[in-house]
Parts: C-alpha cells; sequence; structure tokens
C-alpha cells in the first residue's frame, strides 16, 4: 500500500509560508487544519509528548524563563522573545519556505525535481535516517535533565532550557515527518521515540553519545559544542534530500542549533579564561584549589566529548551512506557549492587505517567514503573553536595551549575501533593505553572535583567563580536581566 493510501496526501503548505499560525493547537505552517486526519493524530502525540517532558525534561522547578519562540520561518526577524512557563512552550512545526523550483542536486535523480512524497523503494531508508536523527532530540533533554539545579548563573541557566526546548522542537519537526508521510509505522516509530530514554539499559537511545550521562556544565559546554554540532552537520546532510519535506525542516532546524554551538562556543570560551585570570593571578596551573577548572582537565573534557562525537559519523568507509547519497535520500555538506559532477562515480578520495601498529593511508571510492568526508568537514569546524579558545590563552600571556586530539583517539566506531591511538597520533598496546589514559579522558576524580565546583548560583547578574561573565545579554537585554524566574519566586 502506497503511503498516500494510509494516510491521505500530506498537506501542502500553500499561500504566505513566513508566518507561522499559533490559533491553533500545534503552531505550524504546513497548514495543518486542511488535513484533520493527521492533525488529530499529532493531537494524540501531544499529551504524550508533554507527559515526557515533565518526566525527563528539565528537573529545577520554574516559575517561567525567557525564551524565543519561532514566528516565521523567513531570514529577518523569525523569533519572538519571552517569559513563558516551560510546560507552555509552543512547540511546533515549522518548515523552511518550499522552492516550487527546487530539483535534486546529486545522485542518479540529479536534475529531477524534488520529491513532495516518498518513493517506494527509498520509504525504508528515509524513515530510518529520520528516527535515529529524531532520537537524538529528546536524548539530549534527557541527558541535561538535572544540570539545573547547579547552573553557574540565570543567564547560563536560560540557556540551558533555551536548549532543551529547541531540541524539544527537533523532536516535533521529526515526529511530524514520520506521522505525515510514514503511515501507521511512521506513527509507531513516533511512539518509539519517547518511549527509548537515555541510559536506558532496557531501551537505551540509538546512538552511542547520547547515553553518556551529562554530569556537570562543561560536560554540557563541551556536549553543545561537539555533539549538538554532530547535529548541524547531520541536519547540513538532510538538508540536502531529494525529499523535500525533509529538507526543508532541517533548513529550519539549523537555523536553531545556530544557538546550541554558540552556547557551547562561548561556555567553554568563559571557562577557560577564567582559569587563566586564576593561574595568573596565582602563578599556578593547578587551580582547583583556587576555585577554576585546570586546563589539564579542560583538555581531558575536550578529548571526551570529541571523541564519542566523532563516533556518531560512523564507519569511514559505508555502502550505506554511498547508497543514501546516489538515490538522493541524504547529500554531502553544501552539496550544492561543491566543484564536482555531484555523481561522484570516477572519484576516489584517501583515508587513513592501521595496519602493523601504525597508520597507514590508502585510496578508496569517493562514493564508498561519504561519512569520512562529512567528518572532515565537522573536524575542521570543530578546530575553529579551539583556535579561539587558545587565542584567549594568548590574550591572558600563557603558554598552554588546546588541541584536538587525533581522529583516532578513543574511538569505538570505525578503523580505529580495535586500536588504542594517543592523542598525538601513536598507536599504542594495551598496556601502553592502559598506563597513559588518565592523563587524556577525565577520572572519576576529576569529573569529582569538576562537580564540586558546581553550585548554583541564582542571583541575577552573578556567576559562579569557575566562569566568567559573558559578554553580553540575550536579545540584547543586560547580562543581569531576570532571565529565569525560579518556582516559588516573587509569592512573597
Ligand atoms: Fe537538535
Ligand atoms: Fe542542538
Amino acid at each position: 500500500m502506497s503511503t498516500d493510501a494510509r494516510t491521505g496526501p500530506a498537506p501542502v503548505p500553500t499561500g504566505p509560508l513566513s508566518q507561522i499560525d499559533y490559533s491553533e493547537r500545534i503552531p505550524n505552517n504546513v497548514n495543518l487544519n486542511q488535513d484533520r486526519r493527521l492533525q488529530r493524530a499529532l493531537e494524540g502525540w501531544q499529551p504524550k509528548f508533554l507527559d515526557w517532558w515533565k518526566q525527563l525534561g528539565p528537573a529545577l522547578p520554574t516559575k517561567d524563563v525567557y525564551l524565543r519562540t519561532a514566528i516565521a520561518v523567513g531570514r529577518d526577524g523569525w523569533a519572538h522573545f519571552d517569559h513563558v512557563p516551560m510546560e507552555e512552550y509552543r512547540w511546533g512545526i515549522f518548515l523552511a519556505e518550499r522552492n516550487p523550483d527546487r530539483v535534486v542536486a546529486f545522485g542518479k535523480h540529479k536534475g529531477e525535481p524534488a520529491w513532495q512524497e516518498v518513493p517506494g523503494e527509498h520509504r525504508a531508508d528515509l524513515m530510518r535516517l529520520i528516527v535515529v536523527q529524531g532520537d537524538t532530540e529528546p536524548a539530549s533533554v534527557e541527558q541535561q535533565r538535572i544540570l539545573g539545579e547547579t547552573a553557574p548563573s540565570i543567564y547560563d541557566l536560560r540557556n540551558l532550557f533555551q536548549v532543551n526546548v529547541e531540541e524539544g522542537r527537533h523532536l516535533w519537526a521529526m515526529v511530524y515527518l514520520l506521522h505525515a508521510y510514514f503511515g501507521r509505522e511512521g506513527r509507531e516509530e513516533a511512539e518509539q521515540l519517547l518511549k527509548r530514554n537515555s541510559g536506558d539499559l532496557d531501551s537505551p537511545r540509538i546512538l552511542g553519545a547520547f547515553n553518556e550521562a551529562t554530569t556537570d556544565w562543561l560536560q554540557f559546554f563541551m556536549f553543545t559544542y561537539f555533539t549538538d554540532r554532530d547535529g548541524k552537520y547531520q541536519l547540513g546532510t538532510l538538508k540536502e534530500s531529494a525529499f523535500d519535506p525533509l529538507a526543508r525542516t532541517c533548513e529550519f532546524m539549523l537555523k536553531e542549533e545556530a544557538h546550541h554551538m554558540f552556547v557551547g562556543t562561548t561556555g567553554v570560551q568563559r571557562v577557560v579564561e577564567r582559569t587563566a585570570e586564576v593561574m595568573n593571578e596565582h602563578g599556578t596551573s593547578d587551580t582547583f584549589e583556587h576555585g577554576a577548572i585546570p586546563l589539564d582537565v579542560i583538555q581531558k573534557y575536550l578529548n571526551f566529548q570529541y571523541s564519542v562525537s566523532m563516533d556518531l559519523f560512523g564507519s569511514e568507509q559505508s555502502t550505506n551512506a554511498g547508497n543514501y547519497y546516489s538515490s538522493g535520500v541524504k547529500g554531502r555538506w553544501l552539496e550544492t557549492r561543491r566543484k564536482d559532477d555531484h555523481v561522484l562515480l570516477d572519484d576516489t578520495r584517501q583515508m587513513n587505517y592501521v595496519e602493523d601498529g601504525e597508520i597507514r593511508t590508502k585510496t578508496v571510492p569517493m562514493l564508498s567514503a561519504l561519512n569520512l568526508d562529512l567528518r572532515d568537514e565537522y573536524v575542521a569546524d570543530c578546530a575553529n573553536g579551539v583556535r579561539r579558545w587558545n587565542q584567549a590563552l594568548e590574550d591572558a600571556g600563557l603558554t598552554e595551549r588546546l588541541i584536538l586530539p587525533h581522529e583516532g583517539f578513543n574511538r569505538r566506531v570505525g578503523v580505529y575501533a580495535a586500536h588504542h591511538v594517543s592523542p598525538t597520533g601513536e598507536v599504542l598496546d594495551d598496556d601502553a593505553w592502559a598506563a597513559a589514559v588518565d592523563g587524556w579522558l577525565p577520572s572519576e576524580a576529576d569529573r569529582q572535583a569538576v562537580a564540586a565546583l558546581m553550585v548554583p548560583e541564582y542571583e541575577y547578574g552573578k556567576f559562579a567563580g569557575w566562569i566568567t561573565p559573558p559578554q553580553a545579554g540575550i536579545n540584547e537585554q543586560p547580562v543581569e536581566f531576570d532571565y529565569v524566574h525560579l518556582a516559588g519566586e516573587g509569592l512573597d
């Protein structure tokens, strides 16, 4: 049976797309009210989402939070900021505007009109990609659930909650596609997205990095820097998809995602700045006793989050990735700006692998190595933040520097998975690795010492001692603005 026969045709957005209808129970710009079956199905999922939010969303009780909400999908002024109770946030369905002339940019369907429906032969692949992407969104909310209890400031608390509500909205984005285009199976997958939970032994999230606990705010900043950035790159490939509703959904998600990476980049930077101040003030790199996180511990957190995020790109060589590309379901990062034939049948590239205890290079077909192509783009982007953080160290007159570890360090997926590789790229045997690993990855003692610094600072405009204040507030508000009202506040 075709998708159409099961669900009726998906709603086609018409009219001026830039406005979002907030009079509906589910805000949207896809004319949801013109498809009663789909609207009812999504309204049936909505209370389950809210139950999940109450149980596994932010644990800290709040009255309201200064949040941005999308009100339009256009380039200018797409968001509105106001204090809202988080459980009343208007999670909705927002797709970037449709380009009626859009054609498939790559693969064997290159030049054909983009798909407005799911072709039967690519149905399973597309649903799998949407489910895997969708699974990461609520996972990160679950991972970050308890962080509010130790927020270094009200400003940072607000940013945490903004990221959380938007990851919730990204779940909505994927659930919309599942309901609208994948019939009963899609609705079942949408239920499962709320039933798997991060770190659950019986029913974990699909990808490894999304089952790791986010224990403290340094890890949160590393997560938003490295793991949300993986999300950016995955969304970037889906934004190129021949399946136009998926492409348009991801295009709008990327607008929201930019703030998440801002939180990571500036968060780590502010930690580094504070550490540098304390190092200069006390003339020691062991800053724990002076209330700041030592640089070598920051480096270990970086090593950890970078390496688990690298695993999210999958094996360097992947037949699936090549098939996704050729069939049009998933493109490359900035596909349309690449200067090649966008089919890649004759192209090759170099890739590293491990043999006889050393890292060697071989030539492989480009189509087989598209996960690596995406990962390379990601690595180059990650390096920008590290440069910025090192600039802060240089500005403070320090000679210490942070580095991105070698691509083979601490990997569980791909060509390095069966090997130990040091942060500088030496292949090590088991004993050498075991002897050195506590210097490279956060030990239990490191995590405890960081956790001991994580005392909440809820006074407006004040910041915990291990982090500097930001340069500016959110949406041109002052840094000391009342971004969050905690539960019980203002009752006296
Ligand atoms: Fe997201
Ligand atoms: Fe994100």
